[in-house]
């Protein structure tokens, strides 16, 4: 295309095609939403010669203006120069000599004039949301014509503190390219929290010098495939080919790339359950004390909890902790503490004998005890405890921070007592749930549980705790028992930690659902052309079998997003737009028909996938 056409199509593709210079504020398809946008009239032509400007001697300023470049240059073709010189047309980074109080630590201001664009903020971190900002701003193509940016005047900053996405890494092992790329893509929408879930049942991650067996023998485990929960034991003699684990190395390398992106990994090592990978590592530590392979997902009755009676087992993790303390700066460290099964301290007489000797009443007390001495371990490191919100059961440790998955209850009692709280109730936040048609999505974890976009858009963090002040944010959980792979862990995460990002940044008063949904497809070519793998699921509406007057089935369809026209067959046959279109009521199921396939158009041409499914298979869904 010739440069002035490229010109003009940029134009239209910024201004709607109305032929109309007024930029249109839905247009500006940003996620999450600004505080205040003001649209001006005009526009910045972003050229090859446009420079970025930075302070003279701010090291982390032109580090922040870097990645900036080095973005925009992906995005766009256009690889700008950083000056610290005196210039015009410029992209000019600062920090405000007097602190501006409405926008804290993370906000910014962004403005955009014929003349000029500006980013400013109280600090570097509020300069790089101010440039991802900047960035979805920019058309996804690459171009060697100028670029119009709408002139505009952003005021944004952040409405929780603590905005996290949290990557299981021991179900399935990710390597540290993809741990990077995984980060990188979360601090485009203004994540800062990256929760790290480093050790389970299924490996143990991370290097600990003092206890090599950790990874000699935690990190692997024989290969299996297919669906988790089902595969079958090792066989006599298989080795264990399959896992991985981050040096100490790998780990400083990820924490600075984190940094880099104003982004603070929070570790999480998971004790005293889901710890067969150290059980298998030194057997010595469980209640059994028997030698136990690292699951790869098969049926156990193996003992995956550590014997709390076990006064070995504290030296270890003092050995643990105070390694993953100097390696990570977070003040924080996560110490799990969910789903400790007490059956095994139930029978065990050292953990009884502990619990004789301690005055505890019962396992939960165990739990508590056990949960207040890694606590010690923690604080002698100069570091605080999140755990789950089992860590509340027997007693709260002091100075706990509670992570509320099993809705929002743990985390209201816990505010309650003036403890912090993080919310990721599963309901909204757990991304490994289905998030669309089951029939296409299949496998999520244990086939139960799904969460559209839609209901991630609910989450709200202070819903139901009254005393709402002590929430530090919120949380998207990805587990990987049923994510192999890294496109898949991709996929699970994107469009659904677009919903939670907003939430968590953006107005609450501003929440609408059907003007998120147009910014979020406007994200889609941006994942394209990064080759981020995303769910299309919004397109593929739910089906249903369910049973009208006279105890007759009939079938009826629930799309996620409005818009949609969805057509329909039950003769085994593609539907194009010329078969029946769904009217919004129950349809008649013909004599005869074993299955209904259907497919969403929008504007006449198909949007969704090929939905195919069995009239028994839905019928079977009726009674669940
Ligand atoms: C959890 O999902 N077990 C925290
Ligand atoms: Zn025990």
């Amino acid at each position: 295309m010739p440069r002035l056409l490229i010109l003009i199509f940029f134009l239209c593709y910024w201004f709607g095609g109305k032929g109309n210079p007024t930029l249109q504020q839905s247009k500006l398809s940003l996620v999450p939403q600004p505080v205040e946008i003001k649209v001006q009239n005009g526009i910045f032509l972003l050229s090859g010669k446009t420079m970025i400007s930075v302070p003279v001697g701010n090291n982390e300023i032109r580090e922040v203006a870097k990645l900036f470049a080095d973005e925009l240059a992906s995005v766009s073709g256009k690889k700008l120069e950083i000056t610290s010189g005196e210039t015009k047309q410029a992209i000019e980074f600062k920090l405000n000599t007097q602190a501006n109080p409405v926008l804290g630590d993370e906000g910014y201001t962004l403005s955009v004039s014929k003349r000029n664009i500006s980013i400013s903020a109280n600090k570097p971190a509020g300069l790089f949301y101010g440039a991802q900002t900047l960035l979805q701003m920019v058309p996804p193509v690459s171009t060697t014509a100028p670029i119009a940016i709408a002139a505009v005047q952003i005021t944004d900053y952040p409405r929780f503190a603590w905005r996290g996405l949290m990557l299981d890494v021991s179900r399935h092992f990710f390597t540290k390219n993809e741990v990077k790329r995984y980060i990188d893509q979360m601090s485009k929408y203004k994540y800062n929290i990256f929760h790290w879930h480093l050790t389970d049942n299924q490996g143990w991650r991370i290097e600990i010098k003092g206890l090599p067996r950790l990874t000699e023998v935690g990190a692997w485990r024989v290969p299996r495939t297919g669906s988790f929960g089902a595969f079958a034991p090792p066989a006599e003699g298989e080795e264990n080919t399959d896992g991985g684990f981050y040096t100490q190395d790998d780990i400083r390398e990820i924490v600075k790339y984190a940094q880099d992106r104003f982004v603070t990994i929070v570790p999480e090592i998971d004790v005293p359950g889901h710890s067969l990978a150290f059980i298998a590592s030194y057997p010595e530590s469980s209640c059994t004390q028997r030698q136990y392979p690292v699951n790869a997902g098969f049926g156990t009755d193996a003992d995956v909890v550590l014997c709390a009676g076990n006064e070995d087992n504290f030296k270890k993790l003092e050995i643990v902790f105070s390694e993953v303390a100097s390696l990570f700066p977070c003040k924080y460290i996560h110490i799990g503490g969910d789903e400790a099964d007490k059956a095994f301290w139930k029978k065990c007489p050292q953990c009884q004998e502990r619990m004789k000797a301690e005055n505890l009443k019962n396992e939960e007390e165990l739990q508590s005890y056990f949960i207040k001495r890694v606590s010690k371990i923690l604080a002698a490191n100069g570091k605080k405890l999140i755990g789950w919100d089992e860590i509340l059961e027997g007693g709260l440790a002091d100075d706990a921070t509670v992570m509320s998955w099993r809705g929002t209850e743990g985390g209201n009692t816990a505010a309650k007592t003036g403890h912090h709280v993080i919310m990721t109730p599963n309901q909204y936040c757990y991304l490994d749930h289905t998030q669309g048609e089951n029939v296409i999505e299949r496998y999520g974890i244990l086939f139960c549980c799904f969460m559209r976009m839609r209901e991630a858009y609910k989450f709200e963090p202070t819903e139901g705790v009254d005393n709402p002040s002590y929430v530090l944010g919120g949380q998207g959980n990805l587990w990987t028992e049923m994510v192999p792979n890294y496109r898949r862990a991709e996929y699970m995460t994107w469009p659904r930690a677009l919903a939670l990002a907003e939430t968590l940044w953006s107005p609450k008063a501003d929440r609408s659902w059907d003007e998120f949904v147009p910014r979020v497809e406007a994200q889609f070519p941006r994942f394209d052309q990064a080759e981020v793998n995303y769910a299309t699921s919004i397109y593929d509406p739910d089906i249903a079998m369910v049973k009208v007057e006279n105890d007759e089935l009939k079938i009826v369809f629930t799309p996620e997003i409005k818009g949609l026209d969805i057509y329909y067959s039950f003769d085994c046959t593609f539907p194009d737009k010329f078969y029946p279109k769904y009217q919004d009521k129950p349809i008649d199921i013909p004599k005869g028909a074993s299955e209904i396939w259907a497919i969403s158009y929008r504007n006449g041409k198909p949007i969704g996938r090929l939905l195919v499914i069995r009239l028994d298979e839905l019928k079977a869904r009726m009674g669940k």
